[in-house]
């Protein structure tokens, strides 16, 4: 966001961009404050039996957002349905998260951010291209789609590839290991001259 800041011409654009970098920015120490505390709690709870992480997306560089190669109306575009996701998302956390005040508390603070970034992107791509609005609303979820493919491609691909190594070790290498101890069997122990045309050895 703070580069999206720098980039824009629109001074407008510029504040509310900043003022996004500095909300996602205070969300991360927000975040990162709870996951502290509650990782410091279950200190004692045993050893974590399922990581999800490979479930989410991000981190693989797939869902990586490159400014520079952005235009306004597509940047906006993109920022308002992923605010919207967010916000989605961060309602649901909240309603189901009872349980725990605390963490509660985080999202529902975070959440109106998220409904002011979801607010303020609809409205300035409105503004800055009132015609195409629909049309870019629409479109950046392809990008989405493709990313969503992208990351299925690459499991699949890694399921493919452990199938394959899989294959090759119980499966075409054990008739080598086979030949290889039969042809061991038939070799002497220690060393054995090796016979050379001259009958000579090697270094006489
Ligand atoms: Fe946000």
């Amino acid at each position: 966001m703070s580069r999206a800041a720098e980039l824009t011409a629109d001074g407008l654009l510029r504040r509310l961009f900043l003022r996004h970098a500095l909300d996602e920015q205070r969300h991360a120490t927000l975040f990162a404050e709870r996951a502290r505390a509650l990782l410091a709690a279950a200190a004692n709870a045993g050893p974590v039996r399922f990581e999800g992480n490979w479930l989410a997306p991000g981190e693989r560089g797939l869902d990586d957002l490159r400014v520079e190669q952005q235009s306004p109306e597509s940047l906006l575009a993109f920022l308002h349905l992923s605010e919207k996701a967010a916000a989605g998302r961060f309602q649901i956390y909240q309603e189901v998260l009872a349980a725990d005040p605390q963490t509660r508390a985080v999202f529902r603070e975070v959440l109106r951010d998220e409904a002011f970034h979801m607010t303020y992107t609809d409205k300035q791509l409105g503004r800055i291209a009132p015609r195409r609005r629909g049309w870019r609303l629409w479109q950046a979820p392809l990008g989405r789609l493709w990313k969503a493919y992208l990351r299925l491609a690459v499991a699949v691909a890694g399921a493919i590839g452990t199938v394959a190594l899989l294959v090759q070790y119980f499966v075409l290498l054990p008739p080598f290991a086979l030949l290889a101890k039969r042809s061991q069997r038939r070799e002497l122990p220690g060393w054995a001259p090796v016979p050379t045309s001259s009958g000579k050895g090697q270094y006489r």
